[in-house]
């Protein structure tokens, strides 16, 4: 059960919710495939979160920095970025973060860092970001789910804040932890996830230039639904190695354990690198469709691209490794 939480267009999606709860329990009889058929073919207007962002959005970030690198694509819509989310921490449903996230209090903040490296303790991140310049850098983002977006985040690399830990010869992976608050956090009072979510990458992935730390997005900063107040952006892998609220990090020398692949091993693996050759066991990774507000289903799909368009810049960390184990 646990291991069909990932759906390539969820029914919930696409059809008010109480309908297609209605649905799901009539579904559920006819067997999973059929479900899966049922809902990728139906081209309804899909259900977000109505965010409004006037009355909802954050205060502005004053001073970022223009990233060079940015994606020239069209920018999916604030209002799809903010109310279109993976966030199981709020509910399994798309609109669930944003409509059930308003409890959560993600100030102050503060992030424990500990094994292999010189510097390790507890340490505010308003200390944290001292110092450091805010960019923006619009990437896109490739959930496994098959969808996709462009986002412009704002933030810095996740190397200038490692750096400053001093990490030792031992530190070969980075493990990171979202917070566990389930009085704030309605979707870990059930058992759909081993709490706390928990991610991972190899120490060169962590260090590479575009794996960034997002403080922000639009030039305002986190909504609780993106992942406040501090989250991973890894731009060529699944969208589920982006880990969100992050209170924990760790530098560890064996790989760590990570909340997807320890689920279904055999659906999700510890580097999850976007590889349209290499299908999801249930659907296929060739192309993804494009979030966008008023276009179809059908229209809005485009093909999927090696390391979600970043190979030029990330597949030499990879040289010889068989890209099966890459996925
Ligand atoms: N982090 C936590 N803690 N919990 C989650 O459920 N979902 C992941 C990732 N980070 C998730 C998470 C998935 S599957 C995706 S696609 C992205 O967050 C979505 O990020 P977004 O909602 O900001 O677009």
């Amino acid at each position: 059960m646990r291991q069909r939480l990932f759906e390539p267009i969820p029914s919930s999606e696409i059809t008010p919710e109480s309908v297609y709860l209605d649905r799901r329990t009539v579904l559920r009889g006819l067997g999973a495939g059929l479900v899966t058929s049922l809902v990728g073919c139906d081209g309804k207007a899909e259900a977000r979160a109505e965010v409004m962002p006037s009355a909802t959005m954050p205060a502005a970030i004053p001073n970022l920095k223009t990233w060079p690198g940015s994606s020239q694509e069209t920018k999916t819509s604030y209002r799809d970025v903010t109310g279109y989310n993976n966030f199981y921490e709020f509910g399994t449903a798309k609109g669930d973060p944003a409509l059930r996230s308003g409890r959560f209090k993600p100030k102050p903040w503060t992030v424990e860092v500990s094994g292999e490296a010189e510097v390790t303790g507890r340490f505010d991140l308003d200390d944290l970001l001292k110092g450091i310049t805010l960019e923006e850098r619009i990437y896109r983002l490739r959930c496994v789910e098959a969808w996709s977006m462009v986002v412009p985040w704002n933030g810095f690399p996740l190397a200038t804040l490692l750096n400053r830990f001093k990490p030792t010869s031992k530190a070969k992976y980075v493990r990171f932890e979202t917070i566990q608050r389930p009085a704030e956090m309605p979707g870990q009072r059930s058992a759909i996830m081993d709490w706390p979510y928990q991610e991972g990458l190899r120490i060169d992935e962590a260090m590479h230039p575009l794996t960034l730390l997002a403080v922000g997005v639009y030039g305002r900063w986190l909504p609780n639904q993106n992942g406040a107040p501090l989250r991973l952006v890894v731009p060529w892998k699944y969208g589920f190695k982006s880990i969100k609220s992050i209170v924990r990090i760790r530098f560890t020398e064996s790989q760590p354990h990570t909340s997807w692949s320890d689920m279904a091993p055999d659906e999700y693996g510890f580097y999850a690198n976007v590889n349209p050759a290499v299908d999801h066991p249930r659907w296929s990774q060739a192309s993804e469709r494009r979030i966008a507000e008023g276009v179809s289903v059908f229209k809005s799909r485009i093909e999927t691209r090696p390391f979600n368009g970043y190979a030029e810049q990330v597949a030499s960390m990879y040289a010889g490794l068989d890209p099966k184990t890459l996925y």
